[in-house]
Formats: structure tokens, sequence, C-alpha cells
């Protein structure tokens, strides 16, 4: 395998940066027996198709996806880049940041201002990802409707976010674009349920070249979802998917290997999982030395926070055709999971790096360090410090030096290292962190594929809204447990 990343873990440990706040042997010693279990679980959940369909582990196949699927979400991604001026892509959460994460992470900076950079291609932009009127407003004016594509992405379907905001784009679409707009929407959702798949099934069956569709596939969160959902998207600026993919295989891989010594990922978990449990580091700072991974670590906090934030253990029943099913156990209240902080390096060195070094010592903090970069820039000789020192390699030492302050402070912290940045070591980076998160779930013994958390801001939207269909204990919970505000509290 070419181009593998790697992770550096010797500042977790007790040798580096004290027995108070590094791991040791011992406590590996401890943690082994259920490490080793984590990671016969999840290869034996990898290889139960029906079980990992029904848990939410589907994600873990996503690696290996048919050919000619592949290939015609490549095609339809030229033909959408290379007729359109923009595209617009709607979603969130899951069905944004991953897309995001990899437009900042595979296409050159500044990508919509030079078309050089685009080679041709669409601009690509983001909305639906919050209710703020001003952003969206802004670009419609700025649109022409016959010359903008629209990509909808919702796994549910019914999330409020994009739904709005669809509505809007549409309307605007449908008054600026003709009677053939929906020729100018995509729709990637749940293949069969949902009111957007009802939507765009029932005005494709009109016309078959309006409201084309992706479905996604079952058993995949949105926040693992990027190899699945966001696939168009990569299409879309011209990235070959099949590179994707292999960087994907490349770590499945390595994670499933029988031996946790040759896993990535399960050290990366267990690690934080003693830093956590044993010296009581909370929180988990994620600062890529790279600017194009800035979004990546946004993505980052996303997963880990809605997948390992939990109240209620787990608890896993086994059906009767030999499947598991994983329920909230009600008598286990455990409330989890470490608090994701996204930063990058060098810019936060001037922020929180403060914080890191001399604030509560409750973090680790990890770092992405990129060993190439596609660009050189080096300053011009001169009689200075910097003279003819090229910025990657400062941007290297900073990295180093950071790591030397965190260890002279007896701050635990680790580094990935991407020997460069490409479709293929980005998909690396992504799918060793879900198989991480996936594996300190197996630690913490709660279900990191669902997010219960998420649903009463929704549910009480829906109430205020006076959405039909809703449980009746929820809506009783909201009549009885009004958001109180007393003025005087108000100054
Ligand atoms: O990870 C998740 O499942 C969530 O963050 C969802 O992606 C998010 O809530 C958006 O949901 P949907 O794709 O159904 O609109």
């Amino acid at each position: 395998m070419s181009a593998a990343l790697r992770f550096d873990f010797n500042n977790m440990l007790d040798s580096r940066v004290g027995r108070g706040h590094g791991v040791s042997s011992a406590d590996l010693a401890k943690v082994a027996g259920s490490a080793e279990k984590a990671q016969a679980r999840l290869r034996r959940l990898w290889a139960d198709a029906g079980t990992r369909r029904r848990v939410g582990f589907e994600w873990a196949v996503l690696a290996c996806q048919e050919e000619g699927l592949v290939r015609r979400i490549q095609e339809l991604g030229d033909e959408i880049a290379l007729k359109y001026e923009q595209v617009l892509f709607l979603g969130i959460g899951g069905s944004y940041l991953g897309l995001k994460a990899a437009q900042d992470a595979l296409c050159p900076p500044y990508y919509n201002e030079f078309s050089s950079l685009r080679r041709g291609r669409a601009k690509v932009y983001f909305e639906g990802n919050n209710l703020d009127p001003v952003p969206v407003a802004t670009l419609l004016e700025e649109f022409d409707p016959r010359k903008t594509f629209v990509v909808v992405i919702s796994k549910s379907g019914e999330t409020t976010e994009t739904k709005a905001v669809f509505e809007v784009v549409e309307d605007w679409l449908k008054k600026g674009a003709g009677i053939h707009y929906g020729r100018q929407v995509v729709a990637i959702t749940d293949p069969v349920s949902g009111s957007l798949r009802r939507r765009v099934d029932a005005l494709h069956a009109q016309d078959p070249l309006s409201f084309r569709s992706l479905a996604l596939l079952p058993g995949v969160g949105g926040r693992y979802s990027e190899l699945n959902m966001g696939l168009l998207h990569l299409a879309i600026v011209g990235i070959d998917l099949k590179e994707v993919l292999a960087g994907a295989q490349d770590m499945a891989k390595r994670c499933l290997s029988p031996s946790l010594a040759k896993n990535p990922a399960g050290l990366y978990a267990v690690l934080h999982f003693l830093a956590y449990r044993k010296k009581g580091k909370t929180i988990g700072i994620l600062m890529p030395f790279a600017e194009s991974l800035k979004s990546t670590a946004d993505w980052y906090c996303q997963l880990l926070a809605e997948s390992l934030g939990k109240k209620f253990a787990r608890k896993i029943v086994k059906r009767k055709d030999g499947e598991e099913e994983w329920q909230q156990d009600p008598g286990r209240v455990v409330h989890v999971g470490r608090t994701p902080v996204p930063a990058r390096g060098t810019s936060d060195l001037h922020s929180i790096q403060q914080n890191n070094v001399e604030g509560e010592n409750n973090k680790t903090i990890t770092m992405i360090r990129v060993e190439r970069f596609p660009r050189e820039v080096a300053v011009p000789s001169s009689e200075g410090l910097l003279s003819g020192r090229s910025l990657a390699d400062l941007l290297t030492l900073a990295q180093e030096g950071t790591e030397w302050a965190l260890v002279r402070a007896h701050r635990p912290n680790c580094a990935i290292i991407m020997p460069e940045v490409t479709p293929r070591t980005w998909s690396q980076l992504l799918f060793f962190f879900e198989w991480a998160t996936a594996f300190e779930g197996e630690l913490l013994g709660i279900n990191a594929f669902d997010q219960p958390g998420v649903e009463s801001y929704k549910n009480y939207m829906y109430y205020k809204l006076r959405k039909p269909g809703i449980p009746k204990a929820i809506a009783d919970e909201i009549k009885k447990h009004p958001l109180k505000k007393e003025r005087r509290w108000v100054v």
C-alpha cells in the first residue's frame, strides 16, 4: 500500500507526559481484554450483513461498492459540472459536513473564485445547513436560476432546515428556470421513506428527466455516510471516486486486522478511552496543520459528539433470526462522551494553544501532520532568520514545537501523519476516524450509531409548528414543562 497514513502515539504515554496524565503499560494491560473484545466484535459485526444493516454499521462496507454504480455517479457528476455555472448543495449535519470536508481537502483553495482552478467545472455552494435567511437570500439574488443545479440531500427527507430551504430554492427555480426546472434537481435520500422521497418520486413519474434521485444505503447513518451521499459531490468537483474508495479499503483492511497492534484506529480509541476514563481528559482537540483539513476537523467533531455523547448504555438483544438489535438500556444511565473541539495549526497556536499548555489539564490534542504539500513557497533569501526557508518546513517545525510545548507541560497528545492530502489518503483519514469512533463506542458500551439527543429540539419545533402525528407523550411533556423565562433575569 503506497502513501499510508500513520499514527504516532508516543506522547500519549506516561513515559513522555508523566504518570498522572499519560497512559501506562499497566493501564493498557487492564484494558487489554475489553480492547480485544471490541476488536473481535467489530470484526464479527462487519461479517454479519443483517446486524450490520440493522444497527447502522453498514458504512463499514462502503469502501466496496458496485463498479457500475460508481461509474454512473462519476458520469452524472461530469454532466452536471460541465453544464451549469454553479451547483447548490442543500443538507445539514451528516448530509453536509462530509461534503464540505471533502471540498476543502481535495479541491484547491479558492476553488469558486478562479475558473482555472476548477478546470471549467461548476462552482459549488452549500446551504440548508442552518436557518439563517441571509446567506441563501444573497445567493439566490446573485445566481441565474437557469444556470444553477440543485442537489438536495436528506436521509430522512424530513429535516426542517433542509426542507425549508429546499422549498425556497425550488420556488425560485420554478419561477426562473421554466417548466422543466425539475431537470436541474437531484435528490439524495432514503430509497423508500420520507416526504422528500415521496415528492421526488411523484414529480419524476411525470417527467423522467426531472427530479432524478440517488438512493442512500439502508443502515448507514448520516455522519458515517460521506462515501455514500457524498459521492455525487466528489464527482462534480472532478475527484476520481475509485481512488477515494481505494483509500477507504486500505484503512478498512488495517482496522479489520485481528491484531490490535496493527489497527491504528483501534489503538487511537484505546488510548483516548484510557485518557478519558483514567486521566480525566474529557476534551478532545483535533488540530490539523493544513488549511485544507480544517473542515475535516469540523466533520470529526460531529462524528465524535453524536456518536459517543450518550445518556444510556447499550443493551444488545439477540433476535430469533440470530441478528442483533441494539437498544438503550433505561436502567443504565451513563452520560458519557468526550467533548470534541476543532482547531487548526498554526492559527490556533495564537489562540487556544495557551489554554492547551497552561489551562486545565483535561484534554488530549490530536494533530494532523502533512508531509508533502502540492505547492512549495519559500521566503526570499535575505539576511533574516527566515531567509530561504520554505513555508511547509516552517509549518512542520511549528507542529514539532507544539508537540514539544505540550509534552513539557505534561499534556497528552498524538499525531496522525499523512504523507500528502490526496483522495486516497483523505478517505483513509475518514475511515480511520470512523473506525476509531465505533471502537471507542464499544469500549464505552454505548450505541455509536444513533443520535437520540438531537431529537428533542426537533420535537419542540414540530410541536410548535403543529406537525401532525407527534406522539402524545412528547406533546404532553412539552405542555407540562414549557420553556419558562422571567423578565427580571434578562438584563
Ligand atoms: O448523523 C446524523 O445522522 C445526523 O447528523 C443527520 O445527518 C442530520 O440530522 C441530517 O439528517 P437528514 O440527512 O435526515 O436530513
